[in-house]
């Protein structure tokens, strides 16, 4: 039977996928940075997951305003690295995990989610970043992905507590699965930033700590706090936040923190990092 082993939240800062590809990871400005994932990166190795099924935002890349789904699920066998304007980031190409991607989306629709299949995408760097600080630079990502695209790009993105119902809905699809694997689930995006008008790089520290306690403390509290908080307090671009609670909610009653990492600035966001260890329990009923 497979099973979600644990949860990685991440940020997924373009300009850190910029500095890795671009030589810089041993400059004094993002060297701090990148020692905050050193951790990660051998916990992950022990860990030796199958699966990651990777929970981001797609940035106008693969959709755009010609098409918006709420929620993308990437049953392909591999997703390419996209271009974003500069050529793709060199890194490997994404494997997919089809067979347990098309189970999940039967699961996942017949529980009275419907998802949109996706079988051709591109992945931009709110999936490759996260790959890239949790595996370095390897000549294959040595993990299948399963990309599960979130809209919070364009208003109305979805509610937290819908992310976190579908997070519980991905850990019964997992758990019906008839083959031993070791998934994780990951949520990126966030923390505190916002790109454009006055407010231009905000940053909000206390708002992003309280923020990770809260994925232990009091998980259920997050579901129920509406994006103008986010918006209001993390910045325009914080809501990306709300992708964190589809991880918080596949890991099940009782997660736990494993680790944590906490940077200002990278560019003009953020970085937060956290490694959740998954709780006992799936829960049993829809939503
Ligand atoms: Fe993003």
């Amino acid at each position: 039977m497979a099973r979600i082993s644990a949860g990685v939240g991440c940020s997924h800062v373009p300009a850190i996928g910029a500095a890795i590809d671009g030589g810089k990871v041993s400059d004094a400005y993002w060297a701090p940075l990148f020692k905050g994932f050193e951790h990660s990166k051998r916990w992950i190795a022990e860990e030796a997951p199958d699966v990651v099924i990777l929970v981001y935002n797609d940035h106008a890349t693969a959709f755009s305003l010609e098409m918006i789904p709420t929620f993308a699920l990437g049953t392909a066998e591999r997703f390419p690295p996209a271009d974003e304007g500069w050529g793709p980031r060199p890194v490997p190409v994404v494997e997919g995990a089809p067979d347990l991607a098309w189970h999940i989306a039967q699961s996942l629709i017949l529980d009275e989610f419907d998802i949109t299949i996706v079988n051709r995408m591109d992945v931009d760097h709110g999936l490759t970043v996260p790959m890239s600080l949790m595996f370095g630079q390897p000549s294959a990502w040595p993990v299948k992905v399963i990309p599960l695209a979130v809209n919070v790009v364009q208003y109305p993105p979805p509610t937290g507590h819908r992310c976190f119902a579908l997070g519980r809905a991905l850990a019964r699809a997992v758990a019906s699965f008839d083959e031993d694997l070791n998934v994780q689930i990951w949520g990126t995006g966030g923390m505190s930033h916002q790109l454009q008008g006055p407010r231009a790089g905000l940053i909000n520290r206390d708002y992003d700590v309280a923020f990770l306690d809260a994925l232990t403390a009091d998980p259920l509290s997050l579901t129920q706090r509406p994006h103008l908080d986010y918006i209001r307090y993390a910045g325009s671009e914080g809501v990306e936040l709300v992708m964190w609670l589809v991880m918080l909610g596949a890991l099940g009653e009782g997660a736990r923190e494993l680790y944590r990492f906490y940077h200002v600035p990278a560019s003009n966001t953020a970085v937060g990092h956290i490694i959740l260890r998954a709780g006992d329990k799936v829960s049993p009923g829809t939503s």
